[in-house]
Formats: structure tokens, sequence, C-alpha cells
């Protein structure tokens, strides 16, 4: 199978990219950024990158032409891009999902396409089955531009997939595992990551009550893998992440147990990481029946194993 995987020099892409080559098929990256992540697949002869935009019609169609499976990974993503580049934000994530289902809807070619749980913005009632509302602060609060943006993805999907187009959208619960983003830029497990191999607190960002749940990248990649194979999943929405909850206080103080360091846990106010209101969203908890039922996987990597890899392999880094 040829695979075209947009987003493919990202943190899942590249890690989807290495699951599609050990089947042995062949894997191109559609991707904006340098080629760091995929570095290891170089020589690969299965595998090729294409550095450029989602947005570059022309090449997009291309890629398209000659995939038989699309993944569609590529988003502006981080905090950091949702309060700080709301325009870039909503460009690429919705144009860009427009443009590669347009793309594959032209040669009939299934679409799986990366959402979020941050789609259920902050609806309380957890856990989150697929149909659960969406609960989304006004336009006035940036960071729910990058939620906003990935339902319109979705909507698209489901409007492209009511004209025939076999589409799946999966909702990643946040996923880690090495090739995260760079130390202390991006999620939750870099910025304390920094911090703990650096010997100095963990910066909890408010009480550090609000709990996630976290998903190992090699979970999410059977789950990805699956919803590229199996008819199934064809026209749903599948949450894909790990039911163990922890609070982001939690998480800092596993970090430090498992990496043996002497770092406290400490609180900052929220003012003083986001100067403009921030609205962060207190449970985040996936239904994740739906998962096992229609891509037969589970998450089986604990956190506390999922972290000692992590760790490890930003030690060596
Ligand atoms: N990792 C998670 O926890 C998580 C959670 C929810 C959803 N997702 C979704 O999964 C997908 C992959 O996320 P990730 O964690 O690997 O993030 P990532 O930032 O590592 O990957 C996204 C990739 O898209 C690329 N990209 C951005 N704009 C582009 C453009 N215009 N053209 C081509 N490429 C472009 C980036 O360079 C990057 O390599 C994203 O769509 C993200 O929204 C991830």
């Amino acid at each position: 199978m040829r695979v075209l995987i947009t987003g493919g020099a990202g943190f899942v892409g590249s890690h989807l990219a290495d699951a599609w080559l050990a089947r042995g098929d062949e894997v191109t990256a559609l991707d904006l950024a340098p080629d760091t992540k995929v570095r290891h697949l170089r020589e690969h002869p299965g595998f090729k990158v294409v550095r450029a935009s989602v947005l570059d019609r022309d090449i997009l169609e291309g890629l398209v032409a000659r995939a038989d499976l699309v993944y569609h990974l590529a988003a502006v993503v981080g905090v950091e891009h949702y309060v700080g580049d709301p325009y870039q934000v909503l460009t690429v994530n919705i144009n860009g999902t427009q443009e590669v289902l347009t793309a594959a809807f032209r040669h009939q070619t299934k679409v799986v396409f990366a959402s979020t749980s941050e789609v259920y913005g902050r609806n309380t009632r957890v856990p989150f089955d697929e149909d659960s509302d969406r609960v989304l602060g006004s336009t006035a609060i940036d960071r729910w531009c990058y939620a906003t943006s990935k339902a319109a993805g979705e909507h698209f999907c489901f409007a492209f997939a009511r004209m025939g187009l076999p589409v799946v959208v999966l909702r990643y619960f946040n996923v880690y595992g090495p090739r995260l983003d760079q130390m202390d830029r991006g999620r939750v497990v870099t910025i304390f990551m920094g911090q703990l191999l650096r010997g100095e607190p963990l910066t909890v960002i408010g009480d550090g009550a609000q709990t996630r749940c976290f998903t190992y990248v090699d979970d999410a990649v059977r789950a990805t893998v699956a919803a590229g194979l199996r008819p199934e999943a064809v026209g749903r929405a599948i949450n894909v992440g790990s039911d163990e909850e922890v609070s982001v206080r939690e998480l800092a103080a596993r970090m430090v147990r498992i990496a043996d360091s002497a770092s406290l846990v400490i609180s900052v106010p929220e003012e003083a990481v986001y100067d403009r209101g921030y609205e962060d969203i207190p449970r985040r908890v996936p239904a994740v029946g739906r998962m096992r039922e229609l891509l037969g996987v589970e998450a089986e990597v604990p956190l506390d194993e999922g972290l000692r890899r992590t760790i490890e392999w930003f030690k060596r880094q």
C-alpha cells in the first residue's frame, strides 16, 4: 500500500510512518518542517519526505493521486500557537483539511483525519463519548481557535463522507512519547521534561488539579493504523486514548519520581504564563468503547512505563 501522511515529519506522523514501513508499505510524508524526526528513515527505500505545505494545491494533488490511503495530520499544534498565532491555526487547520479532502475526493482515496479531544472543550460530563456535546468558550478567547478549527475539519470530513468519500475521524487524547516537541516547548510533558532534566522545579499552572489521560504514542499509532485498515471505522469519529486519568500535578510528581530527581513541583498563576485569558479544561477523559469495538485496540502502555521510556529517550538526546 502507498500511504501519504501529511504532517508525516511531526511527532505522531513520524511514528505512524515507522509503523507502516514496518508492515512493508510505502510512505510519503508531506510536511513543512525539517526532517529531524524522520532522520532515521532517510535511507529507507520505502520512505520519502516532500517538504511543502498542504496548502500547496499542485504538490498535494500529485501526492494524493499516487496514494492508496491518506492520513491528514498536518496542523498547527501547540498552545503557544493557539494563543500566539490564531490566524495560522485557523488557516492551516481548516483550509488545509478542506484541500486534502478535496484532493482525496477527486481520487476517491480514503482519508483518516487527526482531530483532538479539545473538540469536547470544557464539557464537565466525563468520560467523553464521541457524541458528547462540545462546550467551547467565547471567540474572544484565542485558545478556542484550535478546537474550533479541528471541529470545522471534522464537519468537512462528514460532509465529504455524505458525498461518498471514505473518511475516519480520530480524536487523540494527549499523546506523548519519544520525539514529542523539543524540550521546554509545546506540550506539558516536554515543558516538564526540560525542567526535570535540568533539576529545576516543575511548574504546574494554577493548582494542577486539571486532569488528563496521557496516551503513549505506540498505542495511538496502533489505533491509527487500524483506522486506515478497518472498514468498520469508515464514517465514524473515534476517541483514541487511555482512560488512566491523572492530574497535571500528579503527572509532574510521577515524572520526578520516575527520573529519581530532586526537582520540586510548584504552582504558578495562570496569568504569569498567558497574558490574556486562557480557560483551561478541568477534566479530559475518553470513553474508549468505540476504539475497542471498531479498531480492536486498547491502550496497553501504563503511564509510568510510558513516562519511563520517554524520559530515557529525552535523556539520550
Ligand atoms: N499529540 C497529541 O497529543 C495530539 C492530540 C490531539 C490531536 N493531535 C493531532 O494529531 C496531529 C499530529 O500531531 P503531533 O502531536 O504529531 O503534532 P506535530 O506538531 O508534531 O505535527 C504536526 C505536523 O504538521 C506540520 N505542519 C504544520 N503546518 C503544515 C502545513 N501547512 N503543511 C504541511 N505540514 C504542516 C508540522 O510541521 C508538524 O510536523 C495534528 O493534527 C494534531 O492536531 C495530536
